[in-house]
């Protein structure tokens, strides 16, 4: 909040995963080259193999200039979004890592200038030569993966550091080591796949057959090290965080279970396409085995970034930049007091810096539509509530008067017509709009926040009376303030709950 508020209109989130994402793959591409190139030279050089020695320059085209060149760029590129989005988390990670990530800088150039050498020596160089600096890349680029894991897993697991403020307690916390160990399956089996397809390209032949089924095995060997060990991962995550997930986000739990699906589809597919069949592999498959392999790790990011809400560092900053120590301050001087970089308009303000970073109005996780219909009580009752919603927000940490010009900032811009003339619903189906947009935030069907057994056997009196009393039922639940024809088909809609109807 030190910092003015970067306002485009593309979703945070979306601008975020569209260039980490890219970064991502690339850099464990090139980190698995490097280590497929410099052992299969190796073996092609003893057996002197020249028609896979021709093979291997070929990739190093790709791994080497291809990924380097993106990798930077996009590496550059993560920074200046970070910096923008998250100011005050990018500070706090600078703060702790200036010096982890000068050693990754150093390695990554290491790493760029062998690289390079590597690509261009494959026939100026002697055979000694061109392996060690074949292997200096490689070790390089590891290395370069083994300072910038120390970061990645301390934001969502920091551990001891919350106390200590250590840098090698964040360094090596929890998920350290099976990430590291997972990392590097990753990189193994995503160099693997792009073996598999420059070797799908290749003319039929007894060349093609060995080069395919070789390629495969080092994915699948990549595969099984990343599946073992993304259990492990799972396991080191503190129990507070997944037990957290397993209750309230079926999303990241049901990316990991897609994730472990996934790995099964590659193995079978590969050992009955690949390995068994070698000649026959085409294109188009060994591009879907690509498509599945990133797929799946991007599956395993999704659940990891997903498992951190509502933080940006588990127990340190939240989503929206706030520090957690800091809680009694901001509650108690108001948020406005703790934005340095005002416009004046209040209200507009408020709703950049707490709840802008995550969401738009009618945009990228639209805001519009989860309160048109409703009211401004209503919507200032959410504000203040956010804690309690579906998503796994950050609490709203201002004042009550705070939260009412935000409400009003959002009330502005809603339809303020009733459910029924804006959906052109009646009947069941407004009442499960009118739960949905009132009562299903908060009480998501099927999870321990679903309350349906409360209605059971009650009358539409009682649930009129039950409505009535909204605002005392539970810390944060909103007073009703629904027009009658809502109440009537939310009245009904909670008599089929408690039949136990569909939600
Ligand atoms: C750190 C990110 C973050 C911040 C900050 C944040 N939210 Fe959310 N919010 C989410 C996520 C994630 C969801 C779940 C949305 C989804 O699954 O599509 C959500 C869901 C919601 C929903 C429920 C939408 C629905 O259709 O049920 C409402 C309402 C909401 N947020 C309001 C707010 C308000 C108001 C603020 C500011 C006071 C705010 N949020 C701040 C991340 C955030
Ligand atoms: C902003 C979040 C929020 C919204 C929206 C919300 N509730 Fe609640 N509700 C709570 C909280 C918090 C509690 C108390 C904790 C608990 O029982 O889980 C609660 C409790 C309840 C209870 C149980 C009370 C008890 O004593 O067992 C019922 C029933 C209930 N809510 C019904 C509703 C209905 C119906 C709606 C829609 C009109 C609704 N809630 C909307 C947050 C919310």
């Amino acid at each position: 909040m030190h910092y003015p508020f970067w306002d485009q209109p593309i979703g945070y989130g979306v601008l975020m995963a569209a260039i980490a994402v890219f970064h991502v793959f690339v850099s464990h591409f090139a980190i698995g080259g490097g280590l497929y190139l410099v052992v299969n030279e190796q073996l092609a050089r003893r057996s002197g193999d020249g028609q896979r020695l021709d093979y291997l320059e070929k990739l190093s085209k790709f791994f080497a200039l291809a990924t380097l060149v993106a990798g930077a760029v996009t590496g550059v590129g993560i920074w200046f979004v970070i910096g923008l989005l998250a100011p005050a988390a990018t500070e706090a990670l600078i703060h702790n890592y200036v010096w982890g990530w000068a050693i990754e800088w150093t390695f990554f150039v290491v790493e760029i200038a062998a690289a390079m050498i590597y690509y261009y020596g494959w026939k100026r160089m002697t055979a000694r030569a061109h392996l060690t600096v074949g292997w200096i890349y490689f070790v390089a680029a590891w290395l370069s993966l083994v300072i910038i894991n120390g970061i990645l897993t301390f934001m969502l697991t920091p551990g001891r550091w919350l106390a200590t403020g250590n840098f090698w307690d964040g360094f090596f916390n929890p998920t350290y080591w099976p990430s590291l160990v997972l990392r590097t399956g990753v990189c193994v089996m995503l160099a693997g796949l792009y073996a598999l397809l420059v070797a799908s390209r290749l003319e039929s032949g007894d060349f093609k057959a060995r080069t395919v089924r070789q390629a495969a095995l080092w994915s699948l060997g990549g595969l099984a090290v990343t599946v073992l060990s993304q259990v492990w991962y799972w396991k080191a995550i503190p129990l507070e965080l997944t037990a957290k997930a397993l209750q309230a986000m079926p999303t990241p739990i049901r990316s990991i279970e897609t994730s472990f699906g996934l790995a099964g589809v590659i193995a079978i597919a590969m050992l009955t396409l690949a390995i068994l069949a070698p000649r026959r592999l085409g294109t188009p498959m060994a591009l879907a085995f690509m498509a599945l392999g990133l797929a799946w790790f991007g599956a395993f990011e999704w659940s990891r970034e997903s498992l951190r809400k509502p933080y940006i560092i588990t127990g340190y900053i939240y989503g929206n930049g706030l520090e957690l120590a800091h809680t009694d301050q901001y509650r108690q001087e108001g948020y406005l007091a703790q934005i340095p970089y005002r416009t004046g308009k209040d209200g507009a303000d408020l709703f950049r810096h707490a709840c802008r970073n995550c969401h738009t109005l009618d945009g990228y996780k639209a805001l519009k539509p989860a309160f048109d219909g409703t009211d401004r009580a209503f919507i200032a009752a959410i504000v203040q509530g956010t804690q309690l919603l579906r998503g796994n927000m950050p609490p709203f940490l201002g004042t009550p008067a705070e939260a009412g010009l935000i409400a009003d900032q959002i009330y502005q811009r809603v339809d303020p017509r009733p459910l029924a003339a804006i959906y052109h619903l009646e009947g069941a189906a407004l009442g499960r709009k009118v739960y949905d947009i009132r009562c299903g935030k908060c009480h998501v069907p099927g999870t321990g926040s679903d309350k349906s057994k409360s209605f059971e056997g009650q009358s539409a009196e009682d649930l009129n009376g039950l409505l009535d009393m909204a605002a005392s039922m539970g810390e944060g639940m909103p007073a009703f303030t629904a027009t009658d024809a809502d109440r009537k088909a939310l009245v009904a809609h909670l008599q089929t709950l408690g039949k136990g109807g569909r939600p």
